[in-house]
């Protein structure tokens, strides 16, 4: 059979969990972390994904920070919901998608419509207190002009870290100073989230994985969780990362496989 048919087949049956990673928003012109054309490429992870590294640098050299940070949001910020996320949130409406599993953190799911995401390694526009768990989500357009402000400022030590720390602001319940709602290398995975994503694991019947080189743990375990709850496993990518346990792997970009599939729904 078609292999485009029988993964719509399987989605038309419902239970569908999504998991996605960087490859799904490729689209939208958000580069991938691994490979080549990859973030990890220009930035190294150990300075600008770990926290404590992120923050001493920061402190002492604030414009190599703010200087990522701009480069980062403004492709963020100019980012759409490709052709795959419109159609999940299409597939979600219609009932066949229970949730998204994602571990990017641009919001195109939500953008795209999706009202079940399970963000794994947090959110670009959230802060949150570490004390009290307390989120606040941030406006695009809020964000958009603290990025604008930031381009316009002199690199200037101290006042380069005050603008960004009076951005982000204090926990409007314990006061503590808020930080950025993104998981950094080496740290806990939002508890909540976690348990959500573990449950879905458990009762998806169809799981669609999008675009992650399976890289990190634990989200590179979910596959294997799925299926071993029973799910019928669909990998879509440019090359295979789960090629052990895929029942079907859709060789190609998201949005062209996904429009494929679609179009037998
Ligand atoms: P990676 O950069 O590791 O992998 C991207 C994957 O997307 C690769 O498997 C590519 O083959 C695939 N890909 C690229 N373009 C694609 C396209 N147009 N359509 C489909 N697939 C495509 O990104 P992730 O696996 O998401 O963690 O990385 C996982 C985590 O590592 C990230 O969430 C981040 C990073 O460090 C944290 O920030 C904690």
């Amino acid at each position: 059979m078609n292999p485009y048919k029988l993964c719509a087949q399987k989605i038309k049956e419902g239970g569908v969990v999504v998991f996605t990673g960087a490859g799904i928003s490729r689209e939208s012109g958000i580069p991938t972390f691994r490979g080549k054309e990859g973030l990890w490429q220009r930035y190294d992870p150990s300075i600008y994904a770990t926290m404590p590294q992120t923050l001493f640098t920061f402190l002492s050299h604030p414009s190599k920070i703010t200087n990522f940070i701009i480069e980062f949001y403004e492709i963020l910020l100019s980012a759409q919901p490709s052709p795959a996320h419109r159609i999940i949130s299409q597939l979600e409406k219609a009932g066949l998608v229970k949730a998204v599993i994602t571990q990017n953190i641009d919001n195109l799911h939500e953008d795209a419509g999706n009202n079940q995401v399970c963000e794994i390694h947090g959110n670009a526009y959230e802060v949150f207190c570490i004390r009290c768990g307390y989120i606040e989500k941030r406006d695009k357009d809020e964000v958009k002009k603290f990025i604008e402000e930031l381009k316009n400022k002199p690199a200037k030590r101290f006042p380069l870290i005050k603008f960004v720390l009076d951005f982000m602001g204090k926990c409007r319940d314990c006061y503590t100073r808020l930080r950025p709602n993104i998981v950094f290398f080496g740290e806990e995975l939002p508890p909540k989230e976690i348990v959500r994503a573990k449950q879905l694991l458990k009762e998806c019947k169809v799981f669609i994985v999008v675009g992650t080189s399976g890289g990190v743990y634990p989200a590179a375990s979910f596959p294997y969780e799925a299926k071993q709850s029973g799910a019928f496993v669909i990998e879509i990518n440019l090359s295979p990362s789960f090629q052990d346990i895929d029942d079907v792997f859709l060789e190609g970009k998201a949005s062209q496989v996904f429009e494929e599939i679609f179009s037998f729904i």
